[in-house]
């Protein structure tokens, strides 16, 4: 009997350490109402949402951490300005994932950004505030990366910055307020820096 559950996990188990990045929850999000085509660069919040307005970018480099990967798309979604992922409307993880999300595709240089408003932390929790990343590069299966998370954030400690695992790099960043208002975030993200099976 023991051997034959053995025998059963056995190809579960292998395919699951295939996966790049390992098991990724609701990653597959990143296909559902993706638009046919992406451009480098996208905007994620109607003018009328309500919250601060925020761009973020930044350039997708391959493992070397020097060539620009163009091509690789990313995907991102976050919390709307009271903390929720409201209005998500199709399948369950893309309304999970609510209202704000926006795909990029790096041109040549390997930049990408988007344009949105800044997302707040969950109402009645200590989790600071973030952007969810998923990775999707040609011939690989999609990934999920840090989260984007900003410094100064009233809810993240020390100790929880210390526990990040750095997928892709650190995805905590520093936004910075132009003369316009708008909250300004830069992200560098180097493929398959610490992501499992890469
Ligand atoms: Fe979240």
């Amino acid at each position: 009997m023991k051997k034959l559950v053995l025998l059963l996990l056995l190809p579960l188990g292998l395919s699951a350490q295939k996966q790049v990045g390992g098991s990724c929850e609701c990653c597959e999000a990143i296909y559902q109402r993706m638009p046919a085509t992406l451009s480098w660069e996208t905007r994620i919040s109607d003018k009328d949402e309500e919250g601060e307005p925020m761009e973020i970018t930044g350039i997708i480099y391959q493992k070397d951490g020097k060539t620009p990967a163009p091509n690789v798309i990313l995907y991102v979604y976050h919390t709307d300005a009271k903390g929720n992922y409201s209005r998500g409307t199709g399948d369950a993880c893309a309304k999970r994932h609510g209202k704000l999300r926006g795909w990029m595709q790096t041109d040549h240089m390997g930049r990408y950004k988007f344009v949105s408003i800044r997302p707040a932390s969950y109402p009645n929790a200590t989790i600071p505030a973030h952007i969810h990343p998923t990775i999707k590069e040609p011939n690989k299966n999609e990934y999920y990366i840090d989260e984007y998370r900003f410094e100064g954030d009233r809810f993240l400690t020390k100790e929880e910055i210390a526990r990040d695992e750095n997928r892709g790099g650190s995805g905590l960043i520093k936004l910075i307020k132009n003369d316009k208002g708008i909250w300004i975030g830069k992200r560098d993200i180097i493929l398959g820096k610490n992501i499992p099976n890469y």
